[in-house]
């Protein structure tokens, strides 16, 4: 089991996927079973506790073709997941200040002037 999981965490690992995943004991278990199916991106783009990522989960694999994965390693990957994409955190960067923000043209509706 070792052996297989080195593998597709080498083969993942060749498509660059892993720059974005927070360093942690489960990092290659979702690198092996979270990237073959879409981009890391989708993980690390969502946030959540840990009842959110095992839902994910099970919805991959009532829809999705999602493959069974070992209770073990699944534990460490939603543990992973909750502690290190929990709700709370930002899903993506902040919003520019205002004054950092390139003019826009004003939409010629009328009501702008
Ligand atoms: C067998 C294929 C497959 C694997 C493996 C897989 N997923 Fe997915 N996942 C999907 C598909 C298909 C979607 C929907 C993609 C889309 O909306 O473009 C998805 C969507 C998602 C989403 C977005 C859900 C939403 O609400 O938009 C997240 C988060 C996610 N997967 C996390 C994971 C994690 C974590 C793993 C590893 C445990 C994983 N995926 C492994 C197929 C897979």
């Amino acid at each position: 089991m070792r052996h297989m999981l080195g593998c597709l965490a080498l083969l993942c690992a060749a498509s660059g996927y892993t720059s974005e995943l927070p360093e942690g004991p489960a990092k290659p278990l979702v690198i092996g079973h979270c990237s073959a199916c879409h981009s890391l991106d989708l993980v690390t783009s969502q946030r959540g506790d840990a009842d959110f990522w095992l839902k994910t989960i099970r919805w991959m694999q009532a829809t999705q073709n999602l493959w069974v994965i070992p209770s073990e390693q699944e534990d460490a990957i939603v543990a992973y997941l909750a502690t290190h994409l929990a709700e709370g955190d930002f899903a993506r960067r902040p919003n520019l200040a205002v004054e950092l923000r390139p003019a826009l043209p004003k939409p010629d509706n009328g009501k702008n002037d």
